[in-house]
């Protein structure tokens, strides 16, 4: 994929997300999935912790850390996401930007939590680093970051159904190793908490082989 830079990968993302906003946002955008991940990280949280919801889409886990006494921002690339947000759940709060530019937005040692809950795949892998580097530097000492991503071979377009119904097939995802996710929380100081797999076979599922997640906690090691 050489012949694509990294904005263009991004770009294309957003594009896609605002073409599925609708049929993803019937199907995923109030339902809770995986949620005994999402208990693991809150239960590693102080009570009332500013939580960054990167990725958020809809916003469902910004509003559960909310109604759970938290403070809760969500933070999105995609405005048609973001108008189903304010459909799903009118006043919450959101950023509509790219996950590059988060540094912009608020200063080091700013949230207690951050949670990239099926959003860091679609991070092109030159962008990786510094997206790890940047919710490092985000978090207050000690602070839990919680992401899934897609086990696999690197960078892919891949088949996507809501946006062949739409008469546009692919959606870019960045597959990650084990080596991979390893490299990104050592090189940005991040000790493992907590890290489990799931294999998911449907036809649903990206991937002929089934769908391999793994869901990782983390803890930003103090300097
Ligand atoms: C599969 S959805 C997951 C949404 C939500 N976290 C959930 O678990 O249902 C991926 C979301 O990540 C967002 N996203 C992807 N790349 C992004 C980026 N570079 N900056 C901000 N948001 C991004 C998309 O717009 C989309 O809403």
């Amino acid at each position: 994929m050489n012949n694509i830079t990294s904005l263009e990968k991004r770009e294309s993302v957003k594009k896609d997300y605002d073409i599925i906003a609708d049929e993803y946002s019937e199907e995923f955008g109030r339902l809770y999935e995986d949620i005994e991940v999402v208990n693991e990280f809150m239960a590693k949280l102080k009570p009332n912790s500013k939580i960054l919801d990167l990725g958020g889409g809809t916003g469902k886990l910004t509003d559960l850390f909310i109604q759970k006494g938290h403070q809760a921002i969500c933070y999105d690339f995609s405005k048609e996401m973001m108008r189903k947000s304010q459909e799903y759940y009118p006043n919450l709060p959101y950023i509509l930007d790219d996950m590059l530019n988060m540094e912009q937005h608020f200063e080091s040692n700013t949230f207690d939590g951050i949670i990239a809950f099926y959003s860091l795949f679609h991070i092109p892998r030159e962008d990786l680093n510094g997206v790890f580097a940047s919710i490092n530097n985000l978090l207050k000492d000690d602070g839990i970051f919680c992401f899934v991503v897609q086990l696999g071979n690197g960078e892919q377009f891949i088949d996507e159904p809501y946006l062949k119904e739409q008469g546009k097939g692919v959606l870019y995802f960045n597959f990650f190793t084990k080596d991979l996710i390893k490299q990104m929380l050592t090189n940005n100081s991040f000790e493992t908490l907590f890290e489990t797999e799931k294999t998911e076979v449907g036809e649903n599922e990206l991937g002929e082989d089934g769908n391999n997640k793994v869901f990782v906690i983390a803890r930003k090691k103090t300097k």
